[in-house]
């Protein structure tokens, strides 16, 4: 490879896939109740009130399919690589906060983003996930060494302390309320300090769109325009989600061009600008085969719409997704059905498994003509 054992390189989610990280399910635990936390667990969930390590025969069904994505992978002559799982059930105590136990490393995209030459781990924002980049510690330390250029990066520590979340947020809290304040831009994060989830952040090319929700406020946006001074940070909403937490289950690039779109989460006309005036077009994701998430699941049956795209032709799908499946056939990808719903309770989807350590390709302006709208800078 270009005379480097590695090099760290990727711009955006379609372009040709050449080395993954894939998570694994070791230990991960149901950490208690935080300030955070309290937003991903819906209200008629079977996980309120629980915490602590998940059944081991969970663990292990869901490691096989973690397992089984990694081969899959590394036979289409993609490089993967895997954490190293820490032991989760210890508690997280810092000067600004204590909590029961960690989460887990099954989802590496939630924690790193590639931007580039550049692998950030990001700030996190529920105070369960404080330590978790530690799982990918030692392949960082790797890629320093294999590749000359590679740039390791970490997002300001946050302090997590109760000014970074707003008071009896959930209290009493309906499902209309939740949308009323996704629409309105009240979230449970304050602007206290920068705060984001590397999940938050949809990447193409020059163009970095991230999701304003429960896991990144503003602050972390505008810290991700400062550190990416040659990249245009956006600010996009979906009024429909009310768990507003991860972009990947909502607004996904399949290729130059075309986005799927969550029907339940649109995103909103103002919004849209940016993608019509440069020739976007957005779909809507074709419905989920399934009426509930599994068990002891935090994401929504819209981890059918969160696919792997390996290259702008082939897309690994969740086996059970016919209606996803389906459509992405339609558009002329080849599709890969790859079983997953045991993996879904330890962090989400195919792509919330997976983080980017090359694809093909380099910074394209995909947007040359920019609009108010979504900047998170006025336009000059
Ligand atoms: N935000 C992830 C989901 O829809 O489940």
């Amino acid at each position: 490879m270009e005379g480097f054992k590695t090099r760290v390189e990727s711009w955006d989610d379609f372009s040709p896939l050449k080395h993954v990280i894939v998570g694994r399910a070791d230990h991960t635990c149901i950490p208690p109740s935080e300030p955070a936390t309290e937003a991903k667990v819906p209200e008629d969930s079977d996980m309120r009130g629980m915490w602590g390590p998940r059944p081991l025969e969970t663990v292990e069904k869901a490691n096989l399919q973690l397992d089984h994505l990694a081969n899959l992978l590394e036979k289409r002559g993609i490089q993967v690589d895997r954490p190293t799982p820490l032991q989760w059930n210890q508690a997280v105590i810092t000067p600004d906060f204590s909590t029961g136990s960690m989460f887990g490393c099954m989802p590496p995209r939630d924690v790193l983003l590639t931007v580039g030459k550049e692998i950030l781990s990001a700030a996190m924002s529920f105070r369960c996930r404080f330590w978790e980049y530690l799982a990918y510690h030692g392949l960082m330390q790797r890629y320093f060494d294999e590749d000359p250029d590679f740039r390791w990066e970490q997002a300001p520590r946050p302090r997590l302390t109760e000014d970074s979340y707003k008071q009896g947020y959930f209290d009493e809290i309906t499902i209309e309320e939740r949308l009323k304040r996704t629409a309105e831009l009240n979230f449970v994060t304050t602007e206290d300090e920068p705060l984001f989830d590397a999940a938050d952040v949809m990447r193409i090319g020059k163009d970095l769109f991230c999701q304003h929700g429960l896991t990144t406020n503003r602050r972390g946006m505008e810290w991700l325009q400062r550190h990416f001074p040659n990249h245009r940070v956006h600010s996009v909403n979906f009024p429909g989600d009310p768990y507003p937490i991860h972009i990947d289950a909502t607004f996904v690039p399949l290729r130059p061009g075309l986005i799927m779109n969550n029907p339940k989460r649109k995103l909103p006309e103002t919004q849209r600008k940016i993608f019509e005036v440069n020739g976007w077009e957005i779909i809507d994701a074709a419905p989920p085969s399934h009426t509930q998430p599994p068990p002891l699941c935090y994401s929504s049956v819209w981890l059918s719409m969160n696919c792997l795209v390996i290259d702008p032709k082939t897309v690994c799908v969740e086996a059970s997704e016919v209606n996803q499946m389906e459509q992405l056939d339609k558009l002329g990808m080849e599709v890969i059905p790859v079983p997953f719903r045991d993996a879904y309770p330890f962090g989400g989807g195919l792509h919330c498994a997976t983080a980017d350590v090359r694809r093909e390709g380099s910074c394209e302006d995909l947007f040359p003509k920019q609009v108010e709208g979504t900047r998170i800078r006025p336009i000059n």
